[in-house]
Parts: C-alpha cells; structure tokens; sequence
C-alpha cells in the first residue's frame, strides 16, 4: 500500500473551554470546524449534492477542466493539501502534476486515512504521505525523507477560508506561506453574488444545511451532557453585505436556560447563536487578503459565471 502515516497527535479539543469562551462572546459563536462531528461530516457532503449548493461541483468541475493549465503555472513540486477531508477535489491535479509524492494534512486521523486510501487506489505510482495534525499550530512540517529538498505547493481548496474572520484569514495565510518555504499555494474562493441565490445556498430547500447547523446542538448534548431542546432553535441565514459573508444561525424560539457540562447559559427570545460565517471575496478583496499574509496573486482561473476561483499565490517578495 502506498500510503504513509505520520501521527503528530494533536490536542483533542477543550470543549468545556470552547464553549465558556463561545458562550460568552457576544454574539454567541463556537468555532466552525466544531460542525465536523461524524454526522455533520456527513451532513456536509449532503449539503455540496443539494441543488441549491452548487459551489463544490463548481470547483470541481473548474479544477478538472484548468488541471493542465493549472499544473503548468504551479510547476513541479509535491502538492501539500491543508485539511484533506474527504480529497474530493485534488484527483485531476495530482494526475496533471504527475508527481510520485502527495501531501495530506488533517486532524481526524480517521477521515485521513480513509481518504489517502481512496487515492492511493486512484494513483498507484504516487506515495500518500498523511500528516495528523492541527496545522494552525505547526511552524514545519515533520521531517520525512521523501520530503526532503522537495519544493512544495500548498491547495486549499473549497473556499475553507471563509469560514475564518479577517485577521484569522490573515494569519492562516501566513502559517502556510511558512510552511510552504517559498513554495506557491492554490487557493480557491467563491465570489460575492445575488444575495437570494446565497441565502439559498445555505439555507436548502430540503433542510440539510438546517439539520447540519442544529447537529452541532446534538453533538454539545451528547458529549457535554446537555439538555437543549433541539426544537427551540430555529436556524437562519442572512447575507451581511457590509462584511461580504453569510451568517448562519441557530434562534432561541423562546426565553430559555440551557445547560451544558453542568453550566447554565440563558438565551433570551431571538436570541442568535451563530454557528457559522461564509466570508466571500471579491477578486479585489482576495487580493488585499493575500497581500496582507505577504503573498500576490500571480493568476486566477475561474467558473464561466465568475462564482468560483482559483487563485495562485507567490510569496510576496
Ligand atoms: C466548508 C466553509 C466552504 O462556507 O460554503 C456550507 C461550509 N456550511 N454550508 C461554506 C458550509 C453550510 C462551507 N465551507
């Protein structure tokens, strides 16, 4: 088999400690990657088949259809993916880069090796190295013989990054520049477009984008031994244009107390427990991003509507 495993063991996550930090900001807001149980994992890749969602298939698509061109820009080198999840989407460009190596990073060590098997499958000449780990936390990659000398070339992919706000955006960029060593990094972003069509893509007509925001209800129950009332939170979704960014929600129904790890917490009617953030950027505003983490933006392939691209970065100087 050619897949390779390295297990950095990273932290498992303080949830008593994220929730008193989550429960206390105003508004009321957990970290995002939080949604990724098992179910909501699930519930995920349920949301890119619904029709309204159609940024996944997008990217794909664009991402099948530049792979020649794209692979030619970012020249040869070892493509090192930040948060593989289920490797979806990086198929056509390890079959247009043609290298013997590929790079994985994630936490769940489960969900990387499933996904490094498949490819594996798909791409018999090449090594699936696999790295578990939390990569905001790491300065290098670990040390690895096939690793060695090789110049690396970061993707990620799936707009991931509008899930973080401003100056985390900032410094996310910065983590995989270093990281990269010089190296180049595919990014890929969805545009500002008819807000309608936004709110509907997140807010699906047969409910997978509710069910997976209220999971992360089920899962604080299950794991903090909770008691919220699943029922008394109504998810919305809103387009904030002044920050460019969807608003997910879940809305207290009604004045209540809930409880988690024996802590109480009070929510007043109408409350806004906000599950998540989808920041989208405008090819102006990507470029501001990118220069801000020290990159620029050498080149930009798109969908034929202009609602999905794919940027490659340089390192700024
Ligand atoms: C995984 C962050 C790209 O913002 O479009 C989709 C997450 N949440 N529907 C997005 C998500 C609900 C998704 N990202």
């Amino acid at each position: 088999m050619n897949v390779e495993l390295l297990d950095l063991h990273p932290a498992p996550a303080d949830l008593e400690q994220l929730v008193r930090e989550g429960m206390t900001a105003i508004p009321r807001q957990l970290p995002a990657w939080l949604l990724y149980d098992s179910e909501g994992s699930r519930l995920f890749a349920a949301i890119c088949e619904q029709p309204e969602y159609s940024l996944t298939r997008t990217e794909i698509a664009l991402l099948s259809q530049q792979a020649e061109a794209i692979s030619a820009s970012l020249g040869s080198g070892v493509l090192v993916e930040f948060g593989i999840g289920n490797a979806r989407k990086v198929s056509p460009l390890l079959k247009a880069l043609n290298s013997d190596l590929f790079v994985g990073l994630d936490i769940s060590r489960t969900a990387l090796r499933d996904a490094l098997e498949g490819l594996g499958r798909e791409h018999p000449q090449s090594t699936m190295l696999g790295i578990c780990c939390d990569h905001s936390q790491l300065t290098d990659l670990p040390h690895h013989p096939l690793l060695d000398g090789q110049r690396r070339i970061g993707f990620f992919p799936g707009s991931s990054l509008g899930n973080f706000s401003g100056d985390k955006a900032v410094a996310l960029l910065q983590r995989f520049r270093q990281l990269l060593k010089g190296g180049p990094l595919l990014l890929g972003l969805d545009q500002p477009r008819t807000p309608t069509l936004l709110e509907a893509a997140y807010n699906d007509a047969a409910g997978v984008s509710a069910a997976f925001a209220q999971n992360l209800l089920k899962r604080l129950n299950r794991e903090l031994q909770g008691d919220i009332d699943v029922s008394r939170f109504e998810y919305r979704v809103r387009w904030q244009s002044s920050q460019s960014r969807i608003e997910m929600a879940l809305v207290s129904t009604c004045s209540q107390t809930i409880t988690l790890a024996g802590q109480r917490w009070h929510f007043d009617a109408d409350e806004a427990w906000i599950t998540e953030h989808s920041v989208k950027y405008s090819p102006t505003a990507a470029e501001e991003l990118a220069l801000r983490a020290g990159w620029r933006i050498q080149q930009r392939w798109h969908d034929e509507n202009d609602h999905v691209s794919l940027h490659l970065l340089l390192p700024a100087n």
